[in-house]
């Protein structure tokens, strides 16, 4: 049974992440500032010593890597891996800890880029996915009691989902989300926040990373596809409704989709009043209101970024921690009106919004992700992880002010950001193609940067995304962020000076 507060929260748990929401201008005008200043990097003298660790002491890697290249495009296959000087390659995951080929020990801050809010390789959930291994593998292609047992979790907790359907990844789930809102509206235009990750099918590879860049990145997609994908600069309602008034001239919108805590996990973040904004507009304009929570459901809370905003989508997108790190990640949720265009099985009554695969909801996705929610619940995991991120911040803002660095710490709760080069900030304006050029170089540059910077917190111990964004896990102790901080700090002592 859904349990419900008055305002529409869930009363099931009201402990979030975030202690205390950061303040937007502060962290705009701080990115603003570092994006105007030409780039800082580590000293070369360092750099070299930090190069010297990846020959000296990721031999095994190197020789694998070598390897891989004949048989694997660019020799590595995660989006999040390193690349510079080398990707790694990783043998072991325990709580706080990766561990490489070489035997050399991470603090881990990828955290298999954010499934395991309570840390990686949990033994409980482990112990619950060897169990359903061994009494029916990891899947049968018919249904399993975790398969209820994690929809009725879900539908408990998540304050607007009534209904939920697991699918393979976020990015199935994103798709399946915008096919149900065109259904269920008749309309077609799709509105995403400029920036904003939303997996990587033919609709949604629009305004990537940066906003304002469209089709920038969509090679090998007809024009065709994204025909119907718009985007609106973040943080913007005005932009928003200009948009949804320019549509609803031209046959309305179907949905808008964002992630509520800012495009990019964040990275650019959106005023605490943003999403009540973005619903009351999709209500006037009548398009449904689509939540990507792939990162934020079960890490910002128990009842995910809604239960914090309080604000209630139409749809919600999970993913990641809905299967705790295991294969198989991804889900939609919503309004039972919604929903039941999903209706599986054979006797689907109205028209059905196409959706599938062979490997979806199998038990031992169900399980991990079932075990992982409950794990999360008992532990008080969200918290435990938010309170890590905020002493990671604000140690970093403290390392950053005593050098006198222009670099920007900010957090939500366990997803901190570290920009030191500002890559994803470099104005794009594809209205203005003569600019194109001058931008493309600025954001090589930049984003060498993040590389170089991504190796160095690697040579020091420390395994980020991607060189500028860290999720904490419950299993960081203070011991852990303060053993991380220094790591950060020897860094930071040999930045280039200003010039
Ligand atoms: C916000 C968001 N949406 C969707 C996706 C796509 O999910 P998946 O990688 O499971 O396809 C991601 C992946 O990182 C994401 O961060």
């Amino acid at each position: 049974m859904k349990r419900k507060r008055e305002n529409g929260g869930s009363m099931i748990n009201s402990h979030f992440a975030i202690s205390e929401y950061h303040n937007v201008s502060e962290v705009y005008s701080g990115l603003d500032a570092l994006i105007s200043l030409p780039i800082r990097p580590v000293k070369r003298e360092k750099l070299k010593g930090y190069m010297e660790y990846f020959e000296k002491k990721c031999s095994k890697s190197k020789e694998m890597i070598n390897a891989a290249m004949n048989f694997i495009p660019g020799g590595v296959q995660h989006n999040l891996a390193f690349n510079y000087p080398f990707p790694l390659v990783f043998t072991k995951a325990e709580g706080a800890y990766l561990y490489d080929i070489d035997g050399n020990k991470y603090i881990d801050f990828i955290q298999a880029g954010g499934p395991t809010v309570i840390g990686s390789n949990n033994p409980v959930v482990r112990e619950k996915a060897i169990e359903v291994i061994n009494e029916c593998g990891p899947s049968t292609g018919l249904f399993h009691e975790y398969e209820l047992k994690i929809a009725e979790f879900i539908c408990t907790h998540i304050p607007s989902v009534e209904m939920f359907r697991m699918l393979g990844s976020g990015t199935e789930a994103v798709m399946a989300s915008i096919r149900v809102a065109r259904l269920a509206t008749g309309k077609k235009k799709i509105i995403k926040v400029g920036g904003a990750y939303h997996g990587w099918s033919d609709q949604m590879v629009y305004g990537m990373r940066i906003p304002g860049t469209g089709r920038f990145d969509a090679h090998g997609i007809p024009r065709s596809c994204t025909k119907h994908t718009q985007e609106v600069f973040p943080n913007d309602l005005k932009a928003l409704e200009r948009k949804l008034r320019w549509n609803k001239l031209r046959g309305g919108t179907a949905a808008v989709i964002l992630e509520p805590i800012g495009p990019e996990s964040g990275t650019r973040p959106v005023d605490f009043e943003y999403n009540a904004g973005v619903r009351e507009l999709c209500t006037k304009y009548k398009a449904l209101l689509i939540f990507d929570e792939v990162v934020t459901a079960f890490r910002i809370g128990l009842s995910g970024a809604q239960g914090y905003y309080n604000v209630m989508p139409d749809l919600t997108v999970f993913g990641k921690v809905v299967a705790g790190g295991y294969p198989a990640a991804g889900g939609l949720g919503g309004k039972k009106e919604y929903m039941s265009y999903l209706a599986a099985g054979l006797q689907g009554a109205k028209k059905r919004a196409m959706v599938g695969g062979t490997l979806s909801a199998n038990p031992l996705s169900s399980a991990a992700g079932y075990h992982t929610l409950l794990e999360i619940e008992k532990t008080d995991a969200c918290v435990k992880a938010g309170q890590a991120g905020d002493r990671l911040t604000k140690g970093l803002q403290k390392i950053i002010e005593k050098y006198n660095l222009p670099f920007v710490a900010y957090n939500q709760g366990s997803i901190c950001h570290l920009e030191t080069s500002a890559t994803m900030f470099v104005r794009v304006n594809m209205k203005r193609p003569w600019t194109l050029p001058e931008a493309l170089k600025q954001i090589k540059a930049r984003k060498h940067m993040m590389e170089e910077m991504g190796a160095a917190y690697m040579a020091e111990g420390i395994v980020t995304v991607a060189g500028s964004r860290m999720y904490t896990s419950a299993a960081d102790t203070d011991e852990v962020i303060d053993d991380a901080l220094a790591r950060f700090e020897r860094v930071f002592q040999n930045i280039e000076p200003a010039n």
